[in-house]
């Protein structure tokens, strides 16, 4: 893994399914043992500031930091001095005094992740900015994929719900095509980013495009980002066209949300406490996905033992041994 996580860019496939299988073959298993902690980051120090609020992403990531035995401390914009005018650089400045090893952050506005990479030598995850990116979002939706599907080359997958103000809608339209999936956008035009296209999905305006999907991947309205404008000429017009029931799910498909959900909007209160979706699943599998990428964050990046300087020292070693052996040889 590269220094920080700001986005799913910032990964490749190579990488993406090297660190889920960390998740699979060393965490996936861990709650179900009775001692559910390991010693992997005993004396790391992991800090985690959230501006918004969370539900998953915070307790995840508090959960997964201490199941791997790192000091975790979580700041939560209610109760942090940034309620008293103190800036983000400041802020950060402050927590990067106690050196800590990670920041994950989840911030209001697009890109705060990487400005607050730029004053602390940790490493810093992004856990949601803004409308921006949510990557580890992105990596437990392809995890819990690949619990289900072999590969997920040449898997259609619909996303369907308020793309346009959706971090995670635009990390896993990234993530899912890197790793070979073919993405629809199913949302009404005003909840849709203008020239999605070129980004490489086809655009869909009817829950009818929903049939040639495997993967149907739903999205809570963001209304808290709706303030700037008028996005839906109604809530009821919105449900009418959009909100997805168990009528609209065949068999074998397989139905995911990254929480929150809510019921009768996007999602009918049916088809969430049916068998036929994967939203708890996808909360399991961001424990252990969380818990892999702070492990390789940090290992990944660990300093190599100065290999020059070690190479040097080799040297002078051998040239002291050979000096001393010719001085023995004069002697004896
Ligand atoms: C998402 C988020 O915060 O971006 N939730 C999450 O992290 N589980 C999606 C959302 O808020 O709708």
């Amino acid at each position: 893994m590269n220094r920080h996580l700001l986005s799913i860019n910032d990964i490749s496939r190579e990488e993406i399914e090297s660190v889920l299988a960390t998740a699979r073959k060393d965490f996936l298993g861990l709650p179900q043992r009775n001692i559910k902690k390991v010693p992997t980051l005993r004396g790391r120090t992991i800090i985690d500031l959230f501006y918004e609020n969370s539900t998953r992403t915070s307790t995840s990531f508090e959960l997964a930091g201490k199941r791997l035995s790192a000091d975790v401390i979580n700041v939560k914009s209610g109760s942090s001095a940034a309620g008293k005018g103190e800036s983000l650089k400041d802020t950060v400045l402050t927590l990067s005094a106690y050196r800590p090893d990670i920041i994950v952050v989840r911030h209001p506005h697009v890109g705060a992740p990487a400005f607050i990479s730029r004053f602390t030598e940790a490493h810093v995850i992004n856990a949601g900015d803004g409308k921006g990116e949510h990557p580890t979002q992105c990596l437990l939706d392809i995890f819990s994929l690949m619990q289900v599907y072999r590969s997920l080359k040449g898997l259609k997958v619909a996303i369907v719900g308020d793309i346009f103000h959706s971090r995670v809608a635009r990390s896993n339209l990234l993530g899912f095509q890197k790793m070979g999936m073919k993405v629809t956008l199913i949302a009404p035009p005003a909840l849709l980013p203008r020239g999605v296209e070129a980004l490489g999905a086809e655009v869909s305006h009817s829950l009818d495009d929903l049939a040639g999907a495997d993967v149907i991947y739903l999205l809570r309205l963001q209304t808290e980002r709706h303030q700037d404008a008028n996005f839906m000429p109604s809530l009821r017009e919105y449900i009418d066209r959009y909100c997805v029931g168990r009528r609209h799910v065949r068999r074998g498909q397989r139905v995911l949300h990254p929480g929150p959900i809510n019921r009768g909007v996007e999602i009918e209160s049916e088809l969430v406490d049916s068998d036929g979706n994967m939203i708890l699943q996808q909360v399991e599998a961001g424990l252990a996905v969380r818990m892999a990428v702070l492990y390789r964050i940090i290992v990944d990046n660990a300093v190599p033992a100065a290999p020059a300087e070690l190479k040097e020292g080799g040297r002078k070693i051998k040239a002291a041994r050979r000096t001393l052996n010719r001085e023995l040889q004069k002697t004896s």
